[in-house]
């Protein structure tokens, strides 16, 4: 163990890939973050659509996990699962979060804050008919974040589903949708040599989009 945090405390990566340049720098974010999203998909950043969800309870204690990015358009980027799940009981509580993207390969990170919402049902619907048959059974099967005695359990209960399904469309559970974030705030972070990396802000003030540079 003692090796181990040696060599983490020891791991050193300068950034040395890019720069970003405010005039670079759309006066819109949406289209700077359009415009990283594609250089990622096109150097084939793997899990591309990951994105690190934080939250807080109405305590202001946060947690964070990982979801996928389904859809995004004008500042809104949506995601999906469980509203019985703790993300979904503390955006209840507290609809303020925050979305993080980091792909080393581009040595990127993107931050995005906003206010959450429940996505349209009709979305959530399209996006659940298109899922495959047993991520469906999945979320039928999952009761998220709650206690489960043992593995076995889950397996029951996927059983069991898929028996009830048998031969029969699978329509998406109530406690099953979507939530979209509205963004008021970004910031693009591009890894720089000797930590002295670019960060370039956007807060949106009144309806103008603010830009700004802070330090690394
Ligand atoms: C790569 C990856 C993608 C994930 N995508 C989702 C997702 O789209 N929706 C989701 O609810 N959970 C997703 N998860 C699982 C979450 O990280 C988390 O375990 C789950 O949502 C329960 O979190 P909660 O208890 O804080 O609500 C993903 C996990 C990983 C590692």
């Amino acid at each position: 163990m003692k090796n181990l945090s040696e060599k983490i405390k020891q791991l050193r990566e300068d950034f040395l890939k890019g720069s970003l340049d405010e005039k670079d720098c759309p006066d819109n974010p949406f289209e700077l973050f359009c415009a990283w999203l594609d250089d990622a998909v096109q150097s084939e950043v793997p899990e591309v659509q990951a994105m690190t969800l934080a939250t807080c309870n109405k305590e202001g204690k946060p947690s964070a996990r990982i979801v996928y990015l389904r859809e995004f358009e004008h500042h809104q980027f949506y995601f999906y699962g469980n509203y019985g799940s703790r993300k979904a009981m503390e955006l209840e509580e507290n609809p303020h979060a925050a979305l993080l993207f980091f792909w080393p390969d581009l040595e990127r990170q993107i931050r995005i804050e906003g206010m959450v919402n429940k996505a349209p049902d009709g979305l959530a619907d399209a996006y659940f008919n298109a899922r495959p048959r047993e991520s469906k059974i999945g979320s039928w099967a999952s009761e998220q974040s709650r206690v489960l005695g043992s593995r076995e359990e889950l397996e029951k209960r996927v059983a069991e589903y898929e028996r009830k399904f048998s031969g029969k469309e699978i329509p998406r559970p109530e406690w099953w949708g979507g939530w979209v974030l509205k963004a008021d705030y970004y910031e693009f972070w591009q890894g720089r040599k000797s930590r002295l990396h670019d960060r370039i802000c956007y807060r949106m003030n009144g309806d103008v989009w603010k830009r700004y540079r802070i330090f690394p």
